[in-house]
């Protein structure tokens, strides 16, 4: 090989007057977590989070049984909203039905959802319920929200779904359903009772307990204050949701054991009352931080923890 042939690219003469220019490996104390490094490795994550959620999406697929997969082909219209997809088995798949399949699987192992009356409190724009819809006889959907998420779902929901089983949804506000007296086989919560004031989400336990027979619930176990991902949302949503839920205390939520410590706590805060036992529970994958409880009331003169 001539001496020339080994020579630099541009591309590398640029990066070597650049990211990995002499005077920036003077201090290498934390290279490894800076330009230097991220230069030479893929997966810088400031410039490259579509890469990774695809990449987590992609490995989450990975891992997915033939009959996970033929569940998920049942939830059709999922592309409406443009979601960041990658392509499995040749389905499009994003994380919020990766989610919303991992839900229904807990929820369907452990009661039976044939002719279910659903309430799911915080619905967000209704992937839940799309899943739910799309994948059990179920015999009522009834979505409480705020109004603009209610809005949301409403548009979504009528988007997604064919006309019969739209029409097994009932849309609510927090008011009206405060109101109404309706009873349901099993009440979700899913990301939304640690981002309500805890007062108003021991409020909702109270009538989950007045009107529900199951409650299934995955929320955070806790909160943090990592300045590594602090950049993730803006500091006046973080403080004000540090200060949101029933758990507040602050943990290492990459850390799995300082997780499972919480594990107790997560389990007494979201019972919605005496007469309740846990069915089972559970990390909620793939947020390291998440758990996931599906509670049963007890029959008449059972009440305990199990
Ligand atoms: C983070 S989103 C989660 C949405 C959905 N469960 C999901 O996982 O995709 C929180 C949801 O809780 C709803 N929410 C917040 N406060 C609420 C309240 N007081 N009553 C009912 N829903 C509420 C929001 O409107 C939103 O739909």
């Amino acid at each position: 090989m001539r001496a020339d042939d080994a020579s630099a690219s541009p591309l590398w003469k640029r990066i070597n007057a650049t990211a990995l220019a002499v005077d920036r490996l003077n201090d290498l104390s934390d290279f490894k977590s800076s330009d230097v490094n991220f230069r030479l490795a893929l997966w810088n994550p400031h410039t490259n989070g579509v890469r990774y959620l695809k990449t987590l999406i992609y490995n989450l697929c990975a891992a997915l049984t033939p009959a996970q997969l033929a569940r998920l082909a049942t939830i059709k219209n999922r592309g409406e909203g443009q979601p960041i997809s990658i392509t499995y088995e040749g389905q499009s798949i994003c994380m919020d039905y990766l989610q919303a399949l991992y839900e229904i699987e807990f929820v369907s192992a452990h009661m039976s959802l044939e002719e279910a009356d659903v309430l799911e409190i915080g619905a967000g724009y209704g992937r839940t319920a799309h899943a739910f819809l799309s994948c059990f006889p179920i015999a009522s959907y009834t979505i409480v929200d705020l109004p603009n998420c209610l809005e949301l779902s409403r548009r979504y929901l009528s988007a997604t779904l064919d006309a019969e089983q739209y029409a097994r949804i009932a849309f609510m506000t927090p008011e009206a359903f405060s109101r109404g007296a309706a009873r349901f086989d099993l009440c979700l919560n899913i990301d939304s009772f640690a981002e309500m004031e805890a007062k108003t989400a021991r409020n909702y336990l109270c009538l989950i307990d007045a009107t529900c027979r199951c409650f299934y619930t995955k929320n955070p176990v806790g909160k943090y204050r990592d300045a590594s991902l602090s950049t993730a949302l803006k500091r006046d949503e973080a403080a004000l949701a540090l200060e949101m839920g029933l758990l507040r205390e602050v943990l290492d939520i990459h850390d799995n054991r300082a997780v499972a410590a919480q594990r107790q706590k997560f389990l007494a805060a979201y019972r919605p009352g005496d007469g309740w036992s846990i069915l089972a529970d559970g990390w909620a994958p793939p947020w390291s931080f998440y758990w996931q409880a599906i509670y049963r009331r007890c029959p008449a003169g059972k009440a305990g923890e199990k």
